[in-house]
């Protein structure tokens, strides 16, 4: 009796985990397009794509960091390509979406990630500096939708993930005024066009994260990084791969009902 039960636990476990497995390769045959995946965030995004199945197209300016991460996700077992483009540049990224769907015959899944990050006082703060910030983090996620918007209507189907931030809900706390005004403007883009799609099958959706340990936070002063960490209720920063298990539920089926909203992965700080 004890053993046939133990065999039957067993056999169980196995059925679980294979329900796992199965699970967990649910975005086999799906494409997706990751811009600024060269490094953080992005990065961590394209690689849990990558264990789960996708095709992962890498965008980035930096061809350096981009080459490491296909050759990583590649390393693993997975499906990626660098594909290229600035964000600011309409054309280019026109001819990205172009290249990409002619290489794995579809595009699914576009995650608007590239972006910068600001930190001067107002009163300090260039007007070249306030548009370079602005045409990255906002116009950049303007073109890159706007590029898929015709592959997914026709589809009828197809997922958007807009990153903006916690600074984009609350202005922030060490950020600089583009950067908050320019990642507000990302949540507002995401509940208009969420709207104007949703009769597409098109879900647009945003994630706004707190602080999260890449590169972008590496470059703030200790007392910077201090002052942060100390407000966080969950007493850590987020982790690159807290953001990309929420694209990943963003991406799915799911999360089908759920268009127009932001998802908070910021450890409590916005109660704060
Ligand atoms: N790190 C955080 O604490 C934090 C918090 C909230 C929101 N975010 C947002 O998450 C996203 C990723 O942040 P991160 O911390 O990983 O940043 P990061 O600086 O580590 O990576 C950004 C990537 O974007 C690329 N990039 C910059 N300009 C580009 C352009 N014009 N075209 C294509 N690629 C470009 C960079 O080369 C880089 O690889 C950003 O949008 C950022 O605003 C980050």
């Amino acid at each position: 009796m004890f053993f046939e039960n133990t065999k039957n636990n067993i056999v169980a476990l196995q059925n679980k985990s294979q329900k796992g497995k199965i699970n967990n390769m649910k975005f086999k045959n799906k494409t997706v397009i990751i811009t600024g995946a060269g490094q953080g965030i992005g990065a961590e995004i394209a690689k849990i794509f990558a264990s789960r199945g996708a095709n992962v197209a890498i965008n980035d300016i930096n061809r350096q960091t981009a080459n490491k991460t296909v050759e990583e996700i590649v390393a693993s077992g997975g499906i990626a390509k660098f594909f290229p483009a600035d964000v600011t540049n309409e054309q280019e990224i026109n001819n990205m979406i172009k290249n990409i769907i002619e290489t794995f015959g579809s595009l699914d899944i576009l995650v608007n990630n590239a972006g910068i990050m600001a930190t001067s006082k107002t009163d300090e703060l260039s007007v070249e500096n306030w548009d370079r910030t602005l045409a990255i983090n906002l116009k950049g996620t303007f073109i890159c939708c706007k590029a898929v918007l015709a592959e997914m209507k026709e589809k009828k189907s197809g997922k958007i993930i807009n990153i903006s931030s916690l600074a984009g809900e609350s202005g922030g706390i060490t950020v600089a005024v583009d950067y908050s005004a320019s990642k507000a403007g990302v949540l507002a883009l995401t509940k208009k066009l969420a709207l104007e799609v949703a009769g597409f099958n098109i879900n647009v959706n945003a994630i706004a994260p707190g602080t999260t340990q890449t590169p972008m936070i590496e470059a703030m002063s200790e007392e910077q990084r201090k002052t942060l960490s100390a407000k966080i209720p969950l007493q850590r920063f987020g982790l690159p791969k807290d953001i990309a298990y929420a694209a990943c539920f963003l991406a799915s089926e799911e999360a089908s009902f759920i268009t127009g909203a932001t998802l908070d992965v910021n450890g409590g700080l916005l109660m704060r």
